[in-house]
């Protein structure tokens, strides 16, 4: 189980001390992000690199849920292309890849993350497309909140049996 410590002890980090993620740890995480699968291997995404306080303080007076930004070293937008997707809806997908693989970086180089969810809401999508100025076929998905973390959190439980079935819905794979 230790070998899986990089994913179970991911915690959504949203207190960040004041030190700045370099240039080079940011190419890392991109990169980590860009490894995801993706449908067709089509990479139908695109990231917004963010470090300017102004920036950072427009998109807490836009996003009820970005507090985090107060403290955070960087933010990355994680947008979808429509036009590079392998079908209509599949960027979403991608881009949630995507976004999973740049929390797991960020945890595994001893970095904090939050998810800041944008999709699926058509507002704070027009409101993130308008503030970054994307081209029409570019949809923000998600903003990832990026520091060193200044809080740490316990691993709670989160495997249930109950939630696994066995070659169909009838019957459960484990017997309790
Ligand atoms: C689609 C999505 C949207 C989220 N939006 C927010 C958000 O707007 N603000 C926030 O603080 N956390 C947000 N989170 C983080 C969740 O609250 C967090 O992942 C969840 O509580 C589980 O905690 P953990 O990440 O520490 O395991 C979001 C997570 C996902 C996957």
């Amino acid at each position: 189980m230790e070998k899986l410590s990089y994913i179970l002890d991911r915690r959504s980090i949203r207190i960040f001390k004041d030190q700045k993620i370099d240039s080079e740890t940011i190419k890392k995480l991109l990169t980590a992000a860009m490894y995801a699968p993706s449908a067709v291997d089509r990479q139908p995404w695109h990231f917004v690199v963010i470090d300017q306080p102004q920036l950072m303080e427009k998109i807490m007076k836009i996003h009820p849920h970005a507090r985090m930004l107060q403290t955070a070293s960087h933010a990355i937008v994680v947008c979808g292309d429509e036009q590079l997707q392998h079908d209509d809806g599949y960027w979403v997908v991608d881009c949630g890849a995507a976004t999973q693989n740049l929390l797991l970086a960020t945890h595994t180089l001893g970095l904090g993350a939050c998810w800041v969810g944008l999709h699926p809401r058509e507002e704070r999508k027009s409101s993130f497309s308008r503030l970054l100025v994307l081209p029409s076929h570019v949809k923000p998905f998600a903003l990832v909140a990026l520091g060193y973390p200044d809080e740490s959190k316990s691993r709670p439980e989160r495997f249930h049996a109950e939630k696994v079935r066995y070659n169909g819905w009838e019957s459960p794979f484990f017997s309790t």
